[in-house]
């Protein structure tokens, strides 16, 4: 079983990258499942309706998200109905949507961090209790939307050998550490992008460096322009132990 996870799909120039790469990739690679994380698809902030589908006819099975999936409130009647857009799977109970969907068997999970990123429930908690409750899959994909590089791999040594990839997203910068660890859990630590090349992780220069130099908050636009990145990193999965066999980024870069 082969499968691409695709970092932080950013605004226009994100869904283009996508719209671009994604369906000779797909054949290409001959890959079986396509997740891609789509917290900023929509003007950078949050995901609407429209753009999610847009992403899934790109050849996307499963949207993953992150703490940006309440940015558009317009999106949470489908996080309702619509299983394969998630949002983490370590809110409460009550909190729309789902944090995982089944898709043939394989079962797709999405988890958010604590450090530097907010007060949610424990990931690995939450992940210990989701694994009792799904002993019968073999594979098992997550999606760990945090920012600090150390809780990802924690994660990812944590859950080594009782899930079958450990992928992180959030950052917008691709990490070049993707390798499989000693009990065959497949990890990379951060994705990366799908988005405008020059800018400060799909935000405009000018606005980010503002907010660092004058320490009033501003309103952040997002580049619409130029060259234009697509990460992602391919996992082929053994059918029948659920380890990873290999791991390798897929990264491409065009004119937009
Ligand atoms: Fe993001
Ligand atoms: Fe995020």
């Amino acid at each position: 079983m082969r499968i691409l996870m695709i970092g932080d799909i950013v605004g226009r120039p994100g869904r283009e990258a996508v719209r671009k790469i994604l369906p000779d990739l797909r054949r290409q690679l001959e890959l079986d499942i396509v997740v891609a994380n789509g917290e900023n698809a929509a003007g950078g902030l949050g995901i609407t309706p429209d753009t999610a589908r847009e992403i899934f006819s790109y050849g996307v099975d499963v949207i993953t998200s992150g703490n940006h999936i309440w940015d558009k409130k317009e999106i949470i009647p489908l996080l309702n109905d619509q299983a394969s857009v998630l949002r983490p799977l370590n809110y409460p109970d009550s909190t729309p949507g789902s944090g995982y969907v089944d898709v043939n068997g394989v079962l797709i999970v999405n988890l958010i961090g604590r450090v530097f990123v907010g007060n949610f429930d424990d990931p690995f908690r939450a992940m210990d209790n989701f694994l009792q409750q799904h002993q019968d899959a073999i594979i098992k994909i997550i999606d760990i939307h945090a920012e600090a590089t150390s809780e990802k791999a924690a994660l990812g040594w944590y859950l080594d050998g009782r899930v079958s990839v450990v992928a992180g997203t959030h950052t917008h910068v691709a990490t070049a550490d993707c390798r499989i660890l000693p009990k065959g859990t497949g990890f990379v630590s951060d994705l990366g992008m799908c988005g405008a090349v020059n800018s400060i992780i799909g935000a405009e220069p000018e606005d980010v460096l503002n907010r660092f130099l004058d320490q009033i908050p501003h309103r952040l636009s997002f580049v619409k322009t130029g060259p234009v990145r697509f990460n992602s990193v391919m996992f082929d999965v053994d059918d029948f132990s659920g380890t990873v066999l290999l791991t390798e980024r897929v990264d491409r870069e065009f004119e937009y």
